[in-house]
């Protein structure tokens, strides 16, 4: 099912798609059948199309840009660790599957890459579900020697309070040329000299692992082990000092409340490097911090895979990327404990945040209570139907994926639903068909719930269960 959007002016290529309707003396154009619209952007939707009306709408939002909202002062926050780099905050979010994916390398089978994961316009368009996806592009336009991309991002995935299908990401990168060092210096020499222009700390930082491996973590072809080394110091220590930067606001506004009983505001911050893998970095690594009595992953990172910067037309570049969540960090930061308050435009939410103010840690407006429902559904036993979600599908045990039922939830009850959770499984015995309990938490952040409510929208969430999975309730 594809969304129809009205819209009320069109450039003369459009309008080959749209149809006319007058009413009440009005000419209304109207994108017809299987188009879809965001902002000026025409896309013709195919049978790849997944993504819901709820996330459509939704594009426009681009909370990392919103003043004084935490997501955006988070993204200021960690711009401003990276004076010199150029920052890109407003690219597109729709992208072709060659940026979102071929053009880093990844392989045909990737599961990133399936209906279940990823928002389809069609076959060759996405929603991003990283920031990565603008990397070639930036390495091709070849602006600057470092960048930093902070975007709205998306993805099919759970439904909790640390997980939205909406969520923002900053890319930063940056590269050295080897065409053009200073006489007599050496690529590394260079890269050392730069390192050695990044702020000082004093954290505890726990790397116990070599800079690369041959076998875990290689050299690509035609990088040296000092290249590499000098390289990785660099990327190692900008990040680290952006952590820091974060952390001790975090850690101010925690001793502010007065409450701090896993890190007291007097314990050094801890962090620690661990290997890591992606397709388009190499070697890769993560970057963890202690947090709270756990050790929290914050980034991914590593040394740009050549072949992204040779096909990029700059093969005589080297450098690194980094990724990082900016909504998990404005979480912490702030203590925020639900993601989908980033959504909310109530002003007992966003008039807790400024720019211009130290950070201070968001009190509740108020708990509303959260009222649980579980629904019990059989699977059919044959494999018969396609997968992903279409109507009048009938899912099967084979093309289950439980980013439909997150999904489902989401499109009926908005930010009403605080948590999907599956609670029960198993087979039958003798039919062999699959059951499964799902337990869904509602809850509003602004207000209390009617008990009609909640009956009305697990009524619902029930209903398209059965409607668009093909499920049979118990
Ligand atoms: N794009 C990666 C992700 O979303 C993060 C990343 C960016 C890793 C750049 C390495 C380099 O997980």
């Amino acid at each position: 099912m594809v969304p129809t959007y009205e819209v009320d002016s069109f450039s003369e290529d459009t309008k080959a798609f749209c149809t006319i309707d007058k009413r009440a003396g009005v000419y209304k154009q109207r994108v017809t059948s299987r188009d879809v619209k965001i902002e000026d952007k025409i896309y013709q939707a195919d049978e790849w199309m997944n993504t819901p009306s709820i996330i459509l709408s939704n594009i426009p939002r681009r909370l990392h840009l919103q003043q004084d909202h935490p997501v955006a002062i988070t993204r200021q926050l960690i711009e401003s660790r990276f004076p010199d780099y150029k920052t890109h905050n407003n690219l597109f979010p729709v992208v072709t599957v060659g940026q979102n994916f071929d053009s880093l390398g990844f392989p045909a089978d990737h599961i990133g890459r399936s209906r279940t994961d990823t928002y389809y316009l069609n076959k060759s368009t996405v929603l991003r579900t990283h920031t990565s996806a603008h990397q070639a592009d930036t390495f091709r336009a070849n602006e600057s020697a470092g960048y930093l991309i902070s975007a709205d991002v998306y993805r099919r995935d759970a439904v909790d309070r640390s997980h939205y299908p909406i969520f923002h990401q900053m890319e930063g990168a940056r590269v050295w040329d080897r065409d053009a060092l200073d006489a007599g210096k050496s690529f590394a020499q260079t890269v050392w000299e730069d390192v050695a222009k990044i702020p000082k700390h004093s954290i505890t930082v726990e790397d116990p692992n070599p800079s690369f491996h041959s076998e875990r973590n290689p050299l690509q072809d035609g990088h040296s082990a000092e290249e590499v080394e000098a390289m990785g110091a660099h990327l190692k220590r900008s990040l680290e000092d952006v952590v820091v930067a974060i952390f001790n606001a975090a850690k101010s506004a925690a001793a502010d409340a007065g409450e701090t009983p896993d890190t007291p505001a007097d314990e050094p911050l801890k962090v620690r490097w661990v290997e890591a893998y992606f397709p388009f970095t190499s070697p890769s690594w993560e970057l963890e911090v202690y947090w709270q009595g756990d050790w929290l992953e914050v980034l991914g990172c590593g040394i740009v895979k050549q072949s992204i910067l040779d096909n990029a037309g700059v093969p005589n570049k080297l450098g690194w990327a980094f990724g990082i969540g900016l909504d998990r960090i404005a979480m912490l930061l702030y203590w925020i404990p639900d993601i989908r308050l980033f959504w909310s435009t109530d002003p007992r939410f966003l008039s807790q945040f400024s720019s211009t103010a130290p950070i201070q840690r968001f009190v509740p407006f108020s708990k509303y209570p959260a009222c649980f429902k579980d629904v019990s559904f059989w699977l059919r036993s044959s494999t018969s139907a396609a997968g992903g979600l279409s109507r009048n599908a009938t899912t099967t045990s084979h093309d289950f994926h439980e980013n439909d039922v997150m999904e489902i939830a989401r499109d009926v009850c908005g930010d009403l639903v605080e948590d999907v959770r599956l609670v029960d499984e198993f087979v039958h015995p003798k039919t062999g068909r699959r059951s499964m309990c799902y337990r869904t938490n509602y809850r509003s952040l602004e207000r209390t719930l009617t008990n009609e409510e909640t009956n009305e929208l697990h009524g619902r969430f029930c209903q398209q269960l059965v409607e668009k999975l093909g499920v049979e309730l118990r």
